[in-house]
């Protein structure tokens, strides 16, 4: 037993802000942004939050899917960025499609939450235990980010995407994923510390912090890895895939990836340079984009792979 696709549905704030702009208030330029990193502009939420995005997404999802809220019977949000600590964002969300029937929590676990959640939804139908689930991957990153700080402030957007699951046995999937917390404090944004009666301690929240280049050489290496693992479990190889659907960080790693698979860039659909890093949401983002450009079609065999803070990733390979 795995799963199919049935629907997918994106989501992002009004405002899109360019390279010129941010250009405007830290010492940057289009020409670096655009060079290092393939990003030209991203979306900025005013009012825009996690779980409102999520929700809608999701709604757009279930129109295409053709499938009421009542129908699903898991509901998993994939974030970093939730509103509140507590409840989820995935229990606000169910309360505004009126997903009943769900049962419904967050993951953490960076920008391979998507992966990490489609891997957990598998295990669930293969349990037998569910037999539709919505996915959502959503961030607000923009609310963690230090806009003094040019290293990280230029590369992150906000967005969510969603994607409903059809438990359906004809159908293949086949995952490779792994965490190296070790490495954890590469990419980081601190919570609060402990305070209480018995502690005082004086903090200010915290922002997002990253080491680019050890994150960088990080995904170049264990990216091309995941994917030939999967792809070996999955009794394939490269030329067998049609299109491969990576999260959307940075050019240069997706090109540097695509060279160590030995496979052509043009199976290596690009969207980072409208919405930066969206972290969770890239890749539930990036596989609507392909839907509705008629890319992604029926009975393709497709890689997904996501990477980021945890350290995490995961590959997977599935027909569609
Ligand atoms: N504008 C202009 N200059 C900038 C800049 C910016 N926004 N950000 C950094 N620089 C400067 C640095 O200060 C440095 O200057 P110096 O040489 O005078 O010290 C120079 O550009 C080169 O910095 P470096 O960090 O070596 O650049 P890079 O080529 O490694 O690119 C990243 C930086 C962040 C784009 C890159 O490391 C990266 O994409 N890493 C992975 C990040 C990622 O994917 N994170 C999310 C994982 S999910």
């Amino acid at each position: 037993m795995s799963f199919r696709i049935i629907g997918t549905g994106s989501c992002v704030p009004a405002k899109s802000v360019s390279n010129d702009e941010i250009a405007q208030f830290v010492d940057t330029s289009d020409e670096w942004i655009s060079q290092r990193t393939g990003i030209r502009s991203r979306y900025i939420a005013i009012e825009e939050t996690t779980a409102g995005m999520s929700a809608d997404a999701a709604r757009k999802a279930m129109d295409e899917a053709k499938v009421s809220p009542e129908e699903i019977d898991l509901l998993i949000v994939a974030t970093v960025s939730a509103d509140r600590f507590y409840p989820s964002a995935a229990c606000e969300v169910q309360a505004a499609i009126g997903a009943v029937n769900a049962m419904a929590f967050d993951v953490n676990a960076g920008c391979t939450g998507f992966l990490y959640i489609m891997q957990i939804a598998d295990g669930f139908f293969r349990a037998g235990t569910a037999k539709k689930a919505l996915l959502i991957g959503a961030e607000t990153l923009s609310k963690m980010t230090d806009w003094n700080d040019r290293t990280t402030c230029v590369l992150f957007g906000d967005g969510a995407g969603a994607a409903v699951l059809e438990a359906d046995d004809s159908r293949r999937i086949c995952f490779s994923a792994g965490a190296d917390g070790s490495r954890g404090l590469a990419l980081e944004c601190k919570n609060r510390p402990v305070n209480n009666p018995f502690v005082k301690n004086e903090y200010e929240l915290d922002h997002t912090h990253m080491d680019g280049q050890a994150v960088f050489k990080f995904a170049v290496k264990t990216v091309p890895a995941a994917i030939e693992d999967a792809l070996e479990k999955a009794g394939v190889t490269v030329d067998d895939i049609d299109l491969f659907l990576l999260h959307q960080a940075n050019i240069r790693i997706i090109e540097s990836v695509a060279k160590r698979l030995n496979a052509p860039i043009e199976k290596f659909p690009i969207i980072m340079q409208d919405y930066g890093n969206i972290s969770a949401a890239s890749v539930p983002v990036l596989i609507d984009d392909q839907m509705r450009k008629g890319m992604l079609k029926k009975d393709m065999k497709v890689v997904m792979a996501g990477f980021g803070a945890g350290l995490t990733w995961s590959a997977a390979v599935l027909d569609i």
